[in-house]
């Protein structure tokens, strides 16, 4: 195990699921944790001191230090509180995960305003704020000569990166923060801050509701949330500075570092008749006197398009998604 010690953790939403599994992981590793929780319904509704209240007692009665603080990760002046709290309470801070989550599913044509706000607030700003006020102190720190080994980790979803049905607002939002992640980890790097994300699975009561999984009588889980912490873990090591900027899916075992958005089918105005016909006799003449050519025109786009898709182009789903990555279907069960 990467020894932390010495370091002060942030987790949010760490009351329960994964963040709670992140904290003890962190702990065991050595490291102070800010242990964050609103205590909030899995549709964000109420709140409740008692889940982050018990992960800091399992910390401390296993000899480590933690502390609670139930912010709303979505409150911009909560997150700095929050992340002062772990500067002057355990005197510094060295990791950041951004984990609170909640679900308002719902197929788009019947989707509210407010299940659009609240899972986009609670996803997309709950990573923002903390982390913006994370990344002022590094550079504080970074600025004033200090060797400044920041991590931050955020919580995509495979909903977010391979798009699940009935969730537009909770996978735009994970796909958001996948894209969150790639930007800030190019301007936190100066400052010595390494910036990854994880499209985690686990057996959780966000998934239980959903998928109705139970664990396996013996042998390993692959859904147990321990799996994905233990990549946490992994990218917090001081080992671990130059790996920046990434987005794991973690199924069981199975850690499938993901490209998103790579180049694949190009159309190119420019090149001659790769597929001939009537859509290479609509392309544009000629490039012009510096060489570069002209774009397309929509007639002759339409007609490349479908030489090159004759079958059409859809989303393949997130099944089909979690598969290529190594993963199965959570109504399997795992
Ligand atoms: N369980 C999975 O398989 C899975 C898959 C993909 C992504 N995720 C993501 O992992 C993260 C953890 O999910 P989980 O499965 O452990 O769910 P969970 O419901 O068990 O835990 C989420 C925690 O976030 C807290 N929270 C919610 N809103 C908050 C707010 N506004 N401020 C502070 N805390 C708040 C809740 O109180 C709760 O304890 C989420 O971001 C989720 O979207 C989970």
């Amino acid at each position: 195990m990467p020894d932390l010690s010495g370091k002060v953790a942030i987790v949010t939403g760490a009351g329960r699921g994964i963040g709670r599994s992140h904290a003890l992981a962190l702990a065991r590793a050595g490291a102070k944790v800010v242990v964050h929780d609103l205590g909030a319904g899995l549709a964000g509704e109420g709140s409740d001191p008692g889940p982050a209240e018990q992960v800091v007692e399992e910390i401390r009665g296993a000899a480590g230090e933690a502390a609670t603080n139930g912010e709303n990760v979505a409150d911009f002046a909560g997150a700095e509180r929050l992340v002062r709290q772990a500067i002057d309470e355990f005197g510094r801070l060295d990791i950041l995960v951004n984990n609170a989550g909640i679900l308002r599913d719902r197929m788009l044509v019947n989707m509210t305003e407010d299940e659009w706000d609240a899972v986009v607030a609670v996803h997309l700003k709950g990573h923002f704020a903390p982390t913006r006020h994370a990344a002022a102190y590094w550079r504080e720190r970074s600025k004033a000569g200090e060797e400044v080994r920041g991590r931050v980790v955020n919580t995509s979803s495979p909903s977010g990166v391979f798009g699940n049905v009935g969730q537009a607002n909770y996978g735009a939002a994970k796909a958001g923060i996948a894209g969150f992640t790639i930007i800030v980890a190019q301007e936190l790097q100066r400052y010595g801050v390494t910036v990854n994300c994880l499209a985690p699975n686990a057996r959780t009561r966000m998934t239980e509701e959903t998928f109705q999984m139970s664990a396996p009588p013996e042998g390993f889980d692959p859904l147990d949330p321990a799996n994905v912490s233990a990549v946490v873990v992994a990218l917090c090591a001081d080992e671990a500075q130059g790996i920046t900027g990434q987005v794991i899916h973690v199924w069981g075992g199975s850690v499938n570092v993901l490209r998103g958005w790579s180049a694949d089918e190009l159309l190119d105005a420019g090149e001659a008749g790769s597929t001939g016909g009537e859509a290479a006799d609509a392309r544009p003449e000629d490039p012009d006197a510096s060489g570069v050519a002209g774009g397309w025109e929509p007639d002759a786009l339409l007609a490349e398009l479908l030489a090159r898709f004759p079958d059409g182009a859809s989303p393949p789903g997130m099944l089909a998604g979690m598969q290529s990555a190594g993963g199965r279907s959570l109504q399997d069960g795992g």
